[in-house]
């Protein structure tokens, strides 16, 4: 098939880690197995729009080059594109059509530009998503299955937790003994029947510093070489792992927190502990985390927190307690926040071609 030219829309969610990917083997390898919840609401959508070029360099033996604008909620961005260009050269091999076409790239975010909540797990997911799309324009007999997991594969070559944000709403990266399927190359859904006490669970997200981040996660998993505790570590996110595949099926909640909370923290941990040495959390991250378990203990209901690699705050409930946790955090979350601004989500389903 030849394709001389078109257009494909994508969304692909944000996703938010249970056990925590941090530390790598390998050049986009996990150094141990995750899993997320995938979001709904915060997502990147982004149009490709490719041309076939004149000078088809595709079949150039010693490196293809590569043509593309990048446009940011409309507007030129610049300085976007090296990011582009390297996720261009590390899934060319894969993609051989790639220097083929003239690439449009049209990209925006449904949650606030420079919020501290990571694009680059939704960015890179859609862009996966969407060359996937001219791949089974040029190969239409691809199955679905392999039109997924290769673009979750695709999706980690740009950013690792991209993986997870491909399809399904519990997503495994990472292999582990105990989860059928599971693969460090591509994430897969999780595999057996999750409890409805996770139906539409809630992630409301405390934006308490929307500053640059001070460490890339790229040198963040560096520091995991030569970490003291990293072996240690990559051992415990298995353990968890395992638990909390046990506790997805039936529902425990007070498992759940305790895991949640406890990985989230570890992951601050290894932060602090790693040379050079770092603190992401801020004062007012503090004050929510004690000020949620001052609630879970007066009221007894379900809530937890879990933090990425920053100051912000995920706040995770089941749906049923929407609006007892709501208020709370309107009376006394809020005031944390920069400028009160948080974001209601819940978990999603993966990427949607529009
Ligand atoms: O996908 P990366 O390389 O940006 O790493 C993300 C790491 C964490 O968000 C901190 C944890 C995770 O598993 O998502």
């Amino acid at each position: 098939n030849t394709i001389e030219k078109g257009s494909f829309t994508w969304s692909a969610p944000s996703n938010i880690a249970l056990v925590k990917y941090w530390g790598k083997k390998d050049k986009q390898i996990p150094a141990n197995p995750s899993v997320s919840f995938t979001l709904n609401n915060c997502k990147t959508i982004t149009k490709l729009t490719f041309v076939k070029r004149q000078n088809d360099t595709s079949k150039c033996a010693v490196q293809a080059d590569f043509s593309f604008d990048l446009f940011f909620e409309g507007k030129p961005k610049e300085d976007f594109k090296p990011k582009i260009q390297k996720f261009l050269e590390r899934v060319h091999l894969y993609l051989p059509f790639l220097a083929a076409y003239h690439f449009t790239i049209d990209t925006q975010n449904t949650f606030p530009h420079s919020s501290g909540i990571a694009s680059s797990a939704s960015g890179m997911a859609a862009l996966a998503m969407n060359f996937m799309s001219l791949e089974k324009a040029l190969n239409p007999e691809m199955t679905d299955d392999y039109f997924y997991q290769k673009a979750s594969f695709l999706a980690r070559l740009g950013s690792g937790s991209a993986c997870r944000s491909i399809k399904g709403s519990v997503v495994v990266w990472g292999t582990h003994a105990n989860i059928k399927g599971s693969s460090d190359l591509f994430g897969v859904e999780f595999p057996n029947v999750i409890h409805e006490n996770f139906k539409n669970y809630q992630d409301t997200i405390l934006l308490v510093d929307k500053g640059e981040k001070q460490v890339s996660s790229t040198i963040g998993h560096d520091l995991m070489h030569n970490h003291p505790f990293a072996e240690r570590r990559f051992a415990q996110a298995h353990e968890n792992l395992d638990q909390l595949s046990t506790i997805l099926e039936n529902g425990n909640l007070d498992e759940f927190i305790k895991i949640v909370e406890s990985e989230a923290l570890t992951l601050h941990a290894m932060m602090m502990t790693s040379m050079p040495y770092f603190i992401l959390m801020k004062p007012n991250t503090l004050e929510i985390i004690n000020a949620i378990w001052k609630f879970r203990n007066a009221t007894k209901i379900p809530i937890c927190f879990t933090l990425d690699a920053g100051a912000n705050v995920h706040v995770l409930y089941p749906e049923n307690v929407c609006e007892k946790v709501l208020q709370f955090i309107k009376d006394e979350l809020v005031g944390y926040c920069q400028n009160g601004q948080y974001i209601c989500d819940e978990i999603g389903i993966g990427s949607q071609l529009i």
